[in-house]
């Protein structure tokens, strides 16, 4: 059938396969062309499937030829209704995957739940024996804590006080004010519970007591500082909350793989374009600033960028991993330079509605957001018929 985005609100109701597949296949010969890494032969990625997941996952296999696992939760596709993006990225990926030599298969569910923890574990049993590198990059608005039952929600609010500042539309353009009322206690709770280091703590609680952990094995979490701007509404706000706690949580982790000679980090990233970042208020704004500053000065990266400068500058130079004060590893590093921020600082004492085509890369977030979806990317008919019902080659089937 004839795939077209179909938008409501912050997201997009369709997803196009063949689109999916190019993105997917850009990110692999970027990563060829950086060329072979010191990188990791088994890797489990938990998020694998868009954003820095995806990317993790591509830099992995592509950078040190790695067995992958990947776990996700995506929609399938049915007859005449798409799948949800992170369907078609997988199918892309391991169909390459399996046609280069590479061992690449997966599992489709909630992460969060006891079941798919032991299902991702047996088949590391199965195939790998054990995992060298476990990357845990989940974006996901509502946890329910298998041991309690309880179903947490995550809010996007301050804390303290009422927020008020520019934010952007970015279907529309316009430039309007967001007002955001605080959170109160147990809205921030909800949060650390959804988004902090308690599920990271127990898939690796749960993956020692199996036995598959290399002796030296890594595991390494996502996290987001930013800008002055942005402080109040994220990293002070609920999501800071979470954020601070999945930072603490690393230590703590550490501390528990010492006898096997592992290592947990966070690595602080750069903001991008994500499903998830585009649902925060304020954050897109920013973006397009950022964007607009990054580029101008031939700094500009995406996801599979920071990933693969991850891996071959940071995790696998065969020496020590560079880490900050409170012992983070920052790739976020070009967009916090002092020149990036105080001209993002500069646009943003600007933005209306009116100038924000010239003064932000408005252009280029809309874009960015339609590809991940599959759209807007150069060299892909979407004009032709495109087949909605692709399947996933290394997808586990689940008993019902
Ligand atoms: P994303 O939405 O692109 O990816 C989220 C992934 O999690 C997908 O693979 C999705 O299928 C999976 N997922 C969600 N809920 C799940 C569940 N219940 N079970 C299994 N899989 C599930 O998000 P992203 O932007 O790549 O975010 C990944 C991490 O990176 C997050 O911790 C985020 O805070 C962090 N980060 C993002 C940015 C940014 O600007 N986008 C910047 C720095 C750090
Ligand atoms: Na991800």
């Amino acid at each position: 059938m004839i795939i077209e985005p179909r938008m409501r609100g912050f997201i997009c109701l369709t997803a196009h396969p063949d689109g999916a597949a190019q993105n997917v296949k850009n990110q692999i010969e970027y990563v060829k062309s950086k060329g072979a890494n010191n990188g990791p032969k088994r890797v489990l990625v938990i998020g694998a499937s868009t954003g820095f997941g995806l990317a993790s996952r591509i830099t992995a296999a592509y950078g040190s030829g790695a067995s992958t696992i990947g776990v996700y939760f995506e929609k399938e596709p049915k007859e005449g209704k798409t799948a949800s993006p992170g369907w078609y990225n997988t199918a892309a990926f391991e169909k390459k995957t399996q046609a280069d030599g590479l061992y690449a298969k997966s599992i489709n569910g909630d992460a969060f739940s006891n079941e798919v923890k032991q299902q991702t574990i047996d088949l590391i049993k199965a195939d790998l024996g054990q995992v060298d590198l476990i990357i845990y990059s989940l974006a996901s608005p509502v946890r329910t804590n298998p041991k309690t039952g309880v179903t947490h929600r995550s809010t996007l609010k301050p804390i303290g006080g009422t927020f008020s500042d520019k934010t952007v539309d970015f279907h529309t353009g316009i430039v309007s004010t967001v007002t955001i009322e605080p959170a109160n206690e147990e809205e921030i709770e909800n949060t650390v519970a959804v988004m902090g280091g308690e599920d990271w703590e127990m898939w690796i609680d749960e993956m020692k007591a199996a036995g598959v952990l290399a002796e030296g094995a890594t595991t390494v979490a996502y996290s987001y500082i930013g800008p002055a701007v942005t402080e109040a509404v994220y990293r002070k706000g609920t999501i800071g909350r979470a954020k601070d706690h999945l930072e603490a949580t690393a230590f703590t982790i550490a501390a528990k793989l010492a006898d096997i000679k592992g290592h947990a980090y966070v690595s602080v990233n750069k903001a991008l374009v994500t499903q998830a970042s585009s649902a925060i208020p304020v954050i897109p704004l920013y973006i397009s600033f950022l964007y607009k500053t990054m580029k101008e000065k031939g700094l500009h990266e995406g996801c599979i960028e920071q990933i693969e400068r991850l891996f071959s500058q940071r995790l696998y130079t065969g020496g020590d991993v560079p880490v900050d004060e409170k012992g983070r590893i920052r790739i976020d590093d070009w967009e916090m330079r002092d020149d990036v921020q105080a001209a993002v600082a500069e646009l943003w004492k600007t933005a209306d509605t009116d100038t924000l085509p010239q003064t932000g890369d408005l252009a280029g977030y809309k874009k960015d957001f339609l590809n991940l979806f599959g759209f807007d990317v150069a060299g892909v008919d979407y004009a032709a018929d495109a087949n909605e019902m692709v399947e996933i080659p290394g997808l586990q089937k689940t008993e019902a």
